[in-house]
């Protein structure tokens, strides 16, 4: 699903809440949350990682079905204290954790994924209590050869090299009150292959077992990370989840020495088809042979296809296909500020573009403060 919302969805929605907007489909983020539960084996936890997209909708949906959350922050972590969850279902990662961010993760009694022995320190340092953290483990391996988003085997800024673990689980042992009672490898990124999750997930288990008969850790919780792929475009197929589900349910057999839970913290598959941002072009410029569509916004709400290379599918409303090529262009004073090369019908100042998926790193990692356009609203639709 690249949109969430019809062209007469589209029209409405910018009529009633102006231009530029986002729109989340209460309904699809449902139906993402619930197909991927419905695949995946008991002892798997899903914790819906808030990076994607902190909005109020979409943290109350998915906890009233049942999700976790992973926070990477105490912004986050506010958000998801606010939903009033039962302890056990909020996760606290990050590499640059600071005292007021872990004192607050223990006083929520949330479970940390500890980045080195800093985070453990502290946390013991602060605690009066027995706490039981995760120990994020950078793979001497490449984990997903190629992914600039895993960043490969070579040095990292997160979570603990492998080689290391042996030294730091030493210095941990003499700790009063943190005992290490699980593992964090984030191991993929907008992955839609079911196959590749499968050899990316196993080798995560592999490296826990090695850790379990090498150093004898034991673990609650094997946390896998996110990184379920969502398609961007019209040929891309999407995540086959039934074979995913088989892979994961496959790969518990062949660990059979690892009896508890198996945590995922999809962001971007359960929130991103949920939803499409809607800007006006404003006018269309002809240069030196490249039609430039320049829009309501740009990069200020979705820098996505800058950072990554991936535009966002876009469709002109009520217009139907079409075969003019135009670079999209947003208001911004940069030319960094593009939205992609597309293929649309002939457009005029007024028209209405409607971006699909962009509910997962849409306008929360925008720059919207540049030049202080005013910050679009954010609708919620069931
Ligand atoms: C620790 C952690 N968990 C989960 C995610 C979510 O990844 P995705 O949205 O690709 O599923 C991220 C993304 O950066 C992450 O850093």
């Amino acid at each position: 699903m690249l949109f969430a919302f019809d062209d007469a969805q589209c029209r409405s929605l910018a009529e009633t809440h102006g231009t530029p907007c986002f729109a989340y489909s209460g309904e699809a983020a449902t139906e993402q949350f619930t197909a991927l539960r419905a695949v995946l084996p008991s002892r798997v936890r899903l914790a819906y990682a808030v990076k994607a997209n902190p909005h109020p909708g979409l943290l109350a949906r998915f906890a009233a079905l049942g999700a976790s959350f992973d926070c990477a922050s105490i912004g986050e972590l506010e958000r998801v204290e606010a939903l009033k969850l039962p302890p056990g279902r909020t996760f606290f990662a990050g590499p640059g954790k600071r005292e007021t961010e872990l004192l607050r993760a223990l006083v929520m009694g949330v479970r940390v994924q500890a980045e080195g022995f800093e985070d453990l320190a502290r946390l013991d340092a602060m605690a009066d209590r027995e706490v039981a953290v995760n120990l994020r483990v950078h793979p001497a391996f490449d984990i997903d050869e190629g992914n600039r988003i895993i960043g490969g085997s070579g040095p990292s800024a997160f979570g603990v090299d492998e080689e290391e673990v042996p030294a730091l689980l030493q210095k941990a042992a003499q700790l009063r009150h943190v005992r290490i009672r699980g593992l964090h490898v984030f191991a993929a990124s907008n992955q839609r292959d079911a196959a590749k999750l499968r050899t990316i997930h196993g080798a995560v288990l592999n490296l826990a077992k090695h850790l379990h008969e090498a150093h004898g850790m034991t673990f609650e919780q094997i946390d896998l990370g996110g990184g379920l792929g969502v398609p961007y475009a019209p040929d891309e197929a999407p995540l086959d989840l039934r074979t995913f589900g088989q892979g994961l349910s496959g790969l518990l057999a062949e660990h059979a020495w690892f009896t508890d839970e198996l945590i995922l913290e999809p962001g971007r598959f359960l929130a991103g088809p949920c939803g499409t941002y809607l800007a006006r072009v404003v006018r269309i410029k002809e240069s030196r042979g490249t039609r430039f569509a320049i829009l309501e916004g740009g990069i200020n709400h979705l820098i996505r296809p800058l950072l990554t290379g991936q535009p966002f599918p876009v469709r002109a409303v009520g217009k139907g296909h079409g075969t003019l090529s135009y670079t999209l262009a947003g208001p911004l004073c940069t030319s960094l500020d593009r939205l992609g090369e597309v293929r649309l019908p002939e457009l005029a100042p007024g028209d209405l573009l409607a971006f699909g998926t962009t509910g997962a790193y849409g306008l929360n990692e925008g720059m919207t403060h540049f030049l202080s356009h005013p910050v679009p609203p954010e609708v919620w639709v069931e």
